[in-house]
C-alpha cells in the first residue's frame, strides 16, 4: 500500500533536505522520534507513518500558530503523533528518552550556543539512538554574499560590510557539526553535503523568492541601518540576477549514534 503521508513533492526546499534526512535516518517501525523545528510536520507525518502505532512521534516548534496549524491538518490520524509546543534548545531533561531525534531544517536556529543546545539534545537520546539534522550549511549562496560583499566594498559601505562578514561566521559550517557530534561522543558519525540549485529571476522574483526572503535576504537588510538604502541596494542588485547565479545551497545533513555500553 502506497503510505498516505509522503513527503511533499512540490516542496522546493523543505522535502529536499528531507530526503537527504530520510536517507540517512534508520528507523524501525515502533521507534520513538523527537522531530524538532517540526514547523507544518515535513517530515513528522511521514515519520508517524512509518514507526506505525506501536511507534511514537513528539513534534515540537517553538511557535504555536505552527503547532496549531500542524495539528489540525492531523485531526484525528495518527494518534501516536503528538505537536506540541517548545523550544528544542532548552528541552527539560525529564522528558522520556528517544531511539531517534530528526530535525529537517534545524540545526541553523540553535543560536546563540549552538554546542549546548546539541549536548541537551543528545542526552534525550536512549544508548543507541540516532540523531539526524539537515541545515543549510555554510557556503550556502556565497555567490550571493560575494557579490553583496564586492557592492557593499565599492559603495564603501564598512559598517553593512562588518555586520554582514559577522552573519556569515554565524553560520553554521559541515566541519563544525563534525566536530560536536565527535566531541559529544557520537559514533558512526556522518557530516554530508550536497548541493541544491536554487532559480530564480530578476526583479520581484528574486526579491521576493519565498525560500531566500525567509532568513537569508533578511540578514542583508538587517546589515543596514538606513532601511530605504537597503531597499535601493537590494532593488539595484537584483536587476541582473546573471551576476550571481547558479545560485547553490548546501544541503547538509548530520548524523551519529549514541554508544550502546557494554
Ligand atoms: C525552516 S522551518 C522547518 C520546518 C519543517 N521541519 C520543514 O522541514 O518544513 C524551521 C522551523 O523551526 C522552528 N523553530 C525555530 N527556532 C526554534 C526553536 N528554538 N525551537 C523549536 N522550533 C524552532 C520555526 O518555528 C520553524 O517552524
Amino acid at each position: 500500500m502506497m503510505p498516505s503521508w509522503p513527503l511533499p513533492e512540490n516542496d522546493p526546499w523543505s522535502t529536499p533536505f528531507a530526503q537527504l534526512l530520510m536517507h540517512k535516518l534508520e528507523l524501525q517501525p515502533g521507534d520513538s522520534v523527537l522531530d524538532i523545528a517540526a514547523g507544518g510536520g515535513i517530515p513528522a507525518f511521514h515519520l508517524a507513518e512509518l514507526v506505525g502505532p506501536q511507534g511514537r512521534v513528539l513534534a515540537i516548534d517553538i511557535h504555536q500558530a505552527q503547532v496549531l496549524r500542524s495539528r489540525s491538518i492531523q485531526g484525528r490520524q495518527m494518534p501516536w503523533l503528538r505537536f506540541e509546543v517548545g523550544d528544542m534548545r532548552l528541552l527539560p531533561a525529564t522528558l522520556p528518552r528517544f531511539d531517534r531525534i530528526t530535525g529537517n531544517l534545524s540545526f541553523m536556529f540553535f543560536r546563540p550556543n549552538r554546542f549546548e543546545a546539541l549536548r541537551n539534545l543528545v542526552r534525550l537520546l536512549k544508548p543507541g539512538g540516532q540523531i539526524v539534522l539537515t541545515f543549510p550549511s555554510l557556503g550556502t549562496f556565497d555567490s550571493l554574499w560575494l557579490l553583496v560583499e564586492e557592492e557593499m566594498k565599492r559603495r564603501n559601505l564598512a559598517k553593512e560590510r562588518k555586520a554582514l562578514a559577522e552573519y556569515i561566521e554565524e553560520r553554521p559550517s559541515a566541519k563544525q557539526a563534525r566536530q560536536w557530534l565527535e566531541e559529544l561522543g557520537l559514533e558512526q558519525v556522518e557530516v554530508t553535503e550536497w548541493p541544491l540549485e536554487i532559480f530564480t529571476r530578476p526583479g520581484r522574483d528574486f526579491l521576493e523568492h519565498p525560500l531566500l526572503r525567509g532568513g537569508f535576504l533578511e540578514d542583508v537588510y538587517e546589515c543596514f541601518e538606513d532601511q530605504s538604502l537597503a531597499h535601493e541596494f537590494m532593488d539595484d542588485l537584483s536587476k541582473d540576477t546573471r551576476r550571481f547565479t547558479p545560485l547553490l545551497a548546501q544541503r547538509c545533513a548530520m548524523s551519529g549514534f549514541i554508544p550502546v555500553p557494554k
